[in-house]
Formats: C-alpha cells, structure tokens, sequence
C-alpha cells in the first residue's frame, strides 16, 4: 500500500485563564486556541498486517509514549481494525513549546488512520478518543481555531480571521505537569464571556510562573519586546508576537533572526488537516 502525507498543525493560546480546579485536579480553564498553517507531517503507509511501526522516533520521546503511535493503537483497539502501519513524523514543532506538536500529531494520526482503515468513526468520535490521550488533542480533531473551556476540551469553534505572528522559541522545555502542579499557580481568573474577548484584556495565568521558574526566560524575551508585547503559548516556552501582517510578521522575524530562533506564521481558523482530508475521501 501506498504512502501518504498528513499535516500535524501547531496551535497558539491567544490568552489562558486558569478559572480553578475541578475535582480530579484537573483546571478549569478558558483559552482560545488559534491553529497555524505550519508544523509537523506525518506520512503513514497502511500495511495488511496489525504491526504499528514508528519509523522515526521523536529523539527525547520514548516510543510507548508517543502520542501518535498511542493514538493508532487506541483507534486500532476501539475499532478492532486488523490492519497496521508504518508511521513516520516529520518534527518541526518543539517539545515543550505550548505549541500543541504532541497533541497535534495525535489528531492527524486519528484521521488518517480512521480513513485510510476505513474505519468509520466520525469526527466526535476520533475527538472524544484524542480526549482520552490529551486535553488538547480534540481541538486539533475538529480542525478549527476555537474558544475552549472546561480542560480545554469544550470547544466553540471562533474566527480570528486573518492573523500573523512571530513565534520566538527559547530551547527552554518546559513539563506542562509541572506547571500545573505547581502550588503557588494563579487559579482565580475570573469567567468572562466569549464576546467580551480583547487580546489586551487578557493574558496567560502561566505565564509568571513560567518566568519565574526558567532563569534566562526573561532576558531572552528582552528583544522580542522590542517589537510589541510578547506573550507565552500554553504553558511554555514559546512565545509570540502579534503582527499586523504578513510584510509587518517578515519584517520583524528578519530584524531578529540573527540573534533569535524565530519564524513568521499564519494563523488560520480551519486546520489544513481538514483539506488533506477531504481529498483523501
Ligand atoms: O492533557 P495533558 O496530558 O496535555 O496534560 C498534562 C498534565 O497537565 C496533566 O497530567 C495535568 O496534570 C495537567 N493539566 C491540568 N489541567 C488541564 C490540562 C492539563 O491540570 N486543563
């Protein structure tokens, strides 16, 4: 059987809020995720027999923890598919970033595999299985930049429109399980309504305790600054730049490159996942 390409696109949280917690830990949270039209390819080949074969593990990544290689073992298991397949990840998207690479990959594994198995399931079932591997593997499943809020699974899909930023990577990895262990995290944002929503008038609630806790964060984030008010993806370490457009998003990458690993994307409201999908129907 032949094989395909599959786009695992990043994510960036426009703000975080950390509301609380709900009773198995886990925080109540109120963010909105916006997808990019950059980051990982997964080509998979399907095979007749049941093997699951990761081609390229992610280095730092052990193979049973894979979020993608999960992911086809999961869909192989609920669907009782017979079938196999060699998976292979092109990474671009950082680990520890907060730019969603994992998660991501995880929900393009689901969709590919669902139709090149003919498996079946429709797009609430791959997503309520991405529940099960992460919090933020079902947005990626749905495919649309989105308000979240419950774990970050509640979704609402939400236009943000035309959009650019520069994504500043530190190589700074930081555990989103030690953020969010954390005892002296800001739990107590107040819920605001999803039309109330101004970039300005929020922020990441990680964000500090980030900085706080990764000496040199700080400093690093001093060029950045030059050009606008950087603010953190997820719970770290990437951060972003708004910019006004694509000509504005170069302008900037190109004046910080030499210092900085930095990239201009765009922001799209409907995940090319979605399109390479629906050719392959
Ligand atoms: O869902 P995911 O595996 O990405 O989350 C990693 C860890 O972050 C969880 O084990 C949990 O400790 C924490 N987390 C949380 N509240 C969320 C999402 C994640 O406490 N809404």
């Amino acid at each position: 059987m032949s094989e395909s390409r599959w786009p695992a696109p990043a994510k960036i949280n426009l703000f975080l809020h950390i509301l609380g917690r709900d009773e198995s830990g886990y925080h109540r949270l109120q963010t909105l995720f916006q997808l990019l039209d950059w980051g990982d390819e997964i080509r998979i080949e399907p095979t007749d027999e049941s093997d699951l074969v990761l081609l390229r593990p992610t280095p730092g990544v052990p193979t049973d923890q894979d979020l993608g290689l999960r992911a086809a073992r999961l869909l192989q298991d609920e669907t009782g598919v017979r079938l196999g397949a060699k998976i292979s990840v092109t990474k671009r998207i950082p680990l520890g970033a907060g730019l969603g690479g994992g998660s991501s990959d995880a929900a393009t594994v689901l969709h590919a595999l669902n139709c090149l198995w003919d498996a079946g399931l429709s797009v609430t079932d791959l997503a309520a299985l991405g529940r099960r591997l992460g919090a933020d593997v079902p947005v990626f499943v749905h495919g649309a930049s989105a308000w979240a809020e419950g774990r970050g699974e509640l979704l609402t899909p939400m236009s943000v429109g035309e959009s650019w930023y520069v994504l500043g990577f530190p190589g700074t990895h930081v555990s989103t399980a030690a953020v969010f262990n954390a005892p002296d995290l800001p739990r107590n944002s107040p819920a605001i309504d999803p039309s109330d929503y101004a970039w300005e008038r929020c922020r990441n609630d990680c964000q500090a305790w980030v900085l706080d806790h990764h000496p040199g964060l700080e400093d690093w984030l001093a060029g950045l600054a030059e050009f606008g008010a950087p603010r953190m993806s997820g719970t770290g370490s990437c951060f972003y730049l708004r910019a006004r457009d694509s000509d504005v998003a170069h302008e900037i990458t190109q004046a910080l490159k030499s210092r900085y690993n930095v990239r201009a994307v765009r922001g799209v409201d409907t995940s090319p996942l979605l399109e390479t999908c629906a050719e392959a129907r």
